[in-house]
């Protein structure tokens, strides 16, 4: 048998996924070389810390904390970013496009903040950068949108995409478990961002969103124009009363076209019990897409955590190892297709259906009173819910609106929340009807 042409890899970044992809192209080395025809060769890893066992076995030979000496290596053909992070890691990926090395890396932030200036250098130096792994962990979405739906006009994308915030969402429904102990436990499964508070305020979401709305639509979406609402402080009181509404409230990244204009927002929402995405728990991601020709198509996976992540990177590696032997280039620059140049609808613009959670004194009239602040702004009351009753104390209100402008609301609820019977600020969340 004619030897396989042998591809070398080098990796920054030796952390939970680092870790995972080394054991990966270990364990699988024999079954990537039979799919690909090639010899996937880990050739040098860069850290900072050389010490910290991860619970792997590599050569001592194979370690530097020189990252930039890595990717001037000879031996080295691509190079594999997964240090996150929007600095270091551009200079890093920077470089390496420059030395006309393919990058794959599942660096989120760094393309949702700097995807133009990277695409840009990717194809100034006509190579690649890869970045499954940089949306829906071990879910090969990236590829699904850009090759397998390439026939269809995206109609919208609906993403559970942070497996931290689904798995405390997960736990507060099903267990009544607090968020504090909730995240505690994301974390030490290894779900969380260096910093959480990227994934718990939304942002890792909106990232993840920016990049499958710029593959979606052919422009590039800026961060600025992604309306973002994490889950940090929701409260217990907010999950059961939408599950006695029919309801599971979910971290959402909203992506959808109507008459020209891109919706893309990140909220937490009500969803229908019984829609399929309610029924995703624990640290998984789903993805639902869309398309004209194809109707609805949904995807489902580990969003986060070393092996589905290093899943999804090895993937990457073998079809940038592909592409350099074989000479086909797989750049899918989603920031530059021809007539791509969507506009972003404004958010107080966005539509839907709301519930409120308002804090009312208990005493007659009171309810007549937000009622005529809401019609004053054409907002229409489906139902309204009280389950307590203290007369002449505060007591939790749920009103679920019919749809409504979202800046129309935000002035009736800043009228409402003035108000002297109200005794605090008035919680809202969407609820997603999946239009
Ligand atoms: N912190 C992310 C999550 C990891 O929880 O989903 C994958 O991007």
């Amino acid at each position: 048998m004619k030897a396989s042409k042998e591809i070398g890899v080098g990796l920054i970044g030796f952390g939970t996924v680092g870790a995972g992809v080394v054991e990966a192209l270990a364990k699988n080395c024999g079954l990537l070389e039979r799919r690909t025809g090639l010899k996937l060769e880990l050739k040098k890893i860069a850290d900072i810390d050389l010490e910290r066992d991860r619970g792997v076995k590599v050569e001592r030979s194979l370690l530097t904390s020189d990252a930039m000496s890595l990717i001037d290596d000879k031996a080295v053909d691509i190079v594999v970013e997964l240090i996150g992070g929007t600095t270091i890691a551009k200079d890093f990926i920077l470089h390496a496009l420059a030395k006309k090395k393919p990058v794959v890396t599942a660096n989120k932030a760094l393309l949702a903040e700097h995807g133009a200036e990277i695409f840009a250098a990717a194809e100034e130096n006509n190579t690649d950068i890869f970045f499954e792994a940089s949306v829906g962990g071990g879910i090969p979405i990236v590829r699904s949108l850009t090759k397998g739906l390439v026939a269809n006009n995206i109609g919208g994308i609906h993403g559970i995409l942070n497996g931290t915030c689904n798995y405390i969402l997960t736990r507060m429904t099903e267990d009544g478990t607090g968020f504090d102990e909730a995240l505690d436990g994301a974390q030490k499964a290894g779900y969380a961002e260096a910093d959480p508070s990227l994934d718990i305020d939304g942002y890792d979401t909106a990232h993840k969103a920016a990049i499958l709305a710029s593959l979606a639509y052919g422009f590039n979406v800026p961060m600025s124009d992604i309306q973002v609402e994490g889950i940090r402080g929701l409260a217990c009181d907010d999950i059961r009363y939408a599950k006695d509404l029919g309801y599971r409230i979910k971290l959402l990244a909203v992506i959808k076209e109507d008459g020209g204009m891109i919706e893309v927002r990140v909220n937490p929402a009500l969803i229908p019990s019984n829609h399929t995405l309610a029924s995703v728990g624990g640290a998984y991601n789903a993805v639902l897409v869309n398309g004209d020709i194809v109707g609805e198509t949904l995807y489902y996976g580990m969003g986060a955590g070393r092996y589905p992540t290093a899943s999804a990177v090895v993937g990457d590696v073998a079809d940038a190892a592909w592409a350099l032997a074989f000479g086909s280039h797989e750049r899918m620059l989603p920031i530059r297709w021809p007539g791509g140049n969507g506009r972003i609808r404004d958010a107080g613009m966005i539509e839907s259906r709301y519930y409120l959670r308002m804090s009312l004194l208990d005493k007659p009239g009171i309810l007549a009173r937000i009622c005529t602040v809401l019609g004053e702004k054409g907002i229409s009351i489906a139902s309204v819910l009280q389950q307590d009753t203290r007369a002449g104390e505060y007591v939790p209100v749920v009103i679920v609106t019919h749809k409504a402008i979202e800046s129309r609301l935000a002035s009736a609820l800043s009228e409402i929340d003035e108000m002297d019977f109200v005794g605090s600020s008035t919680t809202r969340m969407i609820i997603e009807d999946f239009g």
